[in-house]
């Protein structure tokens, strides 16, 4: 099987990390796209904020999730179960970057960043394609990172757990395949959010965006939406396992 059909009005798509940034923007995109939502996010007030923003347009639950609590992620996907029947899509957008050189990053870090953005977005997967293998149709986007392929200072737990994502959606295409659901990731450089804005100021984020990146900008949240809405569409059908980098042309050197 080549091709599977693409988001429909109505279809379902879990979102996490979708109380703030990249994931609430996404949330926002879909909800006016007719997609109905099942929003996760371990910032359950925040996640009812985007919920209540998407809803009016469009059927929406929500739930405060761990998505690096393989418990919490089936609970929460029993619910959206509940609510909608099938689940078409996944976003998994969640993620932390802690700042830390190596010598200095503890065990501890390593585990929750691996946990938290890695195993977050295997458990999230792992929960939803058993049901899309039933359906024989669905899509899954992971967010990864340029740090993925760069590698960054002060942050290679982040990079390699973004690299592990890349690697991991390869594997999640190969193996849903024949089932007809399809894994792709977006690389999205810098962009923002509260993100990069825990280490830079503003000033500096958009200084180094005029410096290095040749669109002359940072991205904005908005800015990711379009690319993981093609990748959930029919025009993204025969693509799988592929990576969409979303930065401005920053991954080119100018
Ligand atoms: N902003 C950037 O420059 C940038 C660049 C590359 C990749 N990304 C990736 O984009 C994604 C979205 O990040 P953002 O920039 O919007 O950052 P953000 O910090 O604004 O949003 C991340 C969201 O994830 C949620 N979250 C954190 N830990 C969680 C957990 N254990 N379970 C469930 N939810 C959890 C947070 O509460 C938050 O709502 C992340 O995966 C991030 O690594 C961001």
């Amino acid at each position: 099987m080549s091709t599977n059909s693409g988001l429909r009005t109505g279809d379902a798509v879990v979102v996490t990390g979708a109380a703030q940034g990249i994931g609430k923007a996404i949330a926002l995109d879909l909800a006016a796209r007719g997609a109905r939502l099942a929003l996760w996010d371990i910032d359950a007030a925040q996640c009812a904020a985007t919920a209540a923003a998407c809803r009016g347009k469009v059927d929406v639950v929500h739930s405060g999730v761990d998505v690096s609590d393989r418990e919490q992620v089936k609970a929460a996907f029993g619910a959206a179960e509940k609510a909608f029947g099938s689940i078409y899509g996944l976003v998994s957008n969640a993620g932390i970057f802690p700042r830390a050189g190596i010598l200095e990053s503890t065990p501890e870090m390593w585990r929750r960043v691996l946990g938290v953005n890695l195993l977050g977005t295997v458990f999230c997967a792992q929960a939803v394609c058993p049901g899309m293998i039933s359906a024989k149709r669905g899509a899954i986007v992971n967010i990864a990172s340029g740090r993925a392929l760069q590698g960054t200072p002060r942050g290679a737990h982040y990079a390699a757990s973004k690299a592990g994502i890349v690697s991991f959606t390869k594997s999640l295409a190969l193996e849903m395949a024949t089932h007809g659901i399809r894994a792709n990731c977006i690389i999205p450089g810098v962009t923002e959010t509260a993100q990069p804005l825990a280490d830079s100021t503003l000033e500096e984020l958009q200084a180094l965006g005029k410096r290095i990146i040749p669109l002359g900008r940072i991205g904005q949240p908005e800015d990711l939406t379009g690319a993981v809405a093609f990748l959930l569409s029919d025009a993204a059908g025969f693509m799988t396992g592929q990576s969409i980098a979303v930065n401005g042309g920053a991954i080119m050197i100018p």
